[in-house]
């Protein structure tokens, strides 16, 4: 979902939310996860001001014409401003392990990512159960630079993307799903339950 009622969500379910996301597993148990949670109008404001510059620069890099960047830009805006709660996820590196090569430091690196993105997935499904909606928006991993300065961030929270969170303003689209049986190697037949048939 990404259009919500301009309610503001319960600072006790945004603290569900949390603590839900810093239960996710993560390698060697490091908790290599930051976040930078949003409710007021004015950051929302300086973080839209400084993501849109860098959009737009990029935008007219890839060659678009002006009408076609506003608008691209103006939507990206539009959905910051709109969404009642926007938590930014970051990763640090501070408390994971080093490596003197560079293919296993990574690797290292990887396993941050991954685990961030546990605690970002336990909080749309807390998100759910709180009778709200939302969505993962990737735009800050592109504009790592423009979220640190406009939020005034440590330079080891690295951004790695965003949840909007809110009430829905719209029924959720039902996007499809590829079938079990087309994602799945398995080493023994499957066994097809009408539970596994549903997927
Ligand atoms: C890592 C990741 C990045 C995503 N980035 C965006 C994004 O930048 N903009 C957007 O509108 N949706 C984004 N999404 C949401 C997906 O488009 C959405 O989850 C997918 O289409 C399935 O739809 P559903 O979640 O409604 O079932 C992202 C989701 C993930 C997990």
């Amino acid at each position: 979902v990404r259009r919500f009622h301009n309610r503001p969500v319960d600072a006790e379910a945004i603290e569900r939310i949390l603590q839900t996301g810093i239960q996710a597993p993560s390698a060697h148990n490091r908790q290599p996860w930051r976040f930078a949670v949003l409710t007021q109008d004015s950051s929302k404001q300086r973080l839209a001001d400084h993501m849109g510059a860098d959009f737009r620069r990029d935008l007219l890099t890839d060659g678009l014409d002006r009408t076609a960047v506003d608008a691209q830009v103006n939507r990206s805006r539009e959905r910051i401003l709109g969404a009642p709660v926007v938590i930014v996820l970051c990763l640090s590196m501070e408390d994971m392990d080093s490596y003197p090569d560079a293919a296993r430091q990574s690797l290292e690196q990887q396993m941050a990512s991954q685990s961030v993105a546990l605690a970002g997935g336990n909080m749309l499904l807390a998100a759910h159960a709180e009778g709200l909606a939302g969505v993962w928006v990737c735009a800050p991993l592109f504009a790592p630079q423009a979220v640190t300065r406009a939020l005034d961030l440590s330079a080891s929270w690295h951004p790695q993307g965003m949840l909007f969170l809110g009430e829905a303003a719209v029924e959720p689209r039902v996007r499809a799903r590829k079938t079990v049986a087309e994602v799945t190697w398995m080493d023994s037949p499957r066994t097809d339950s009408p539970r596994m048939q549903s997927q």
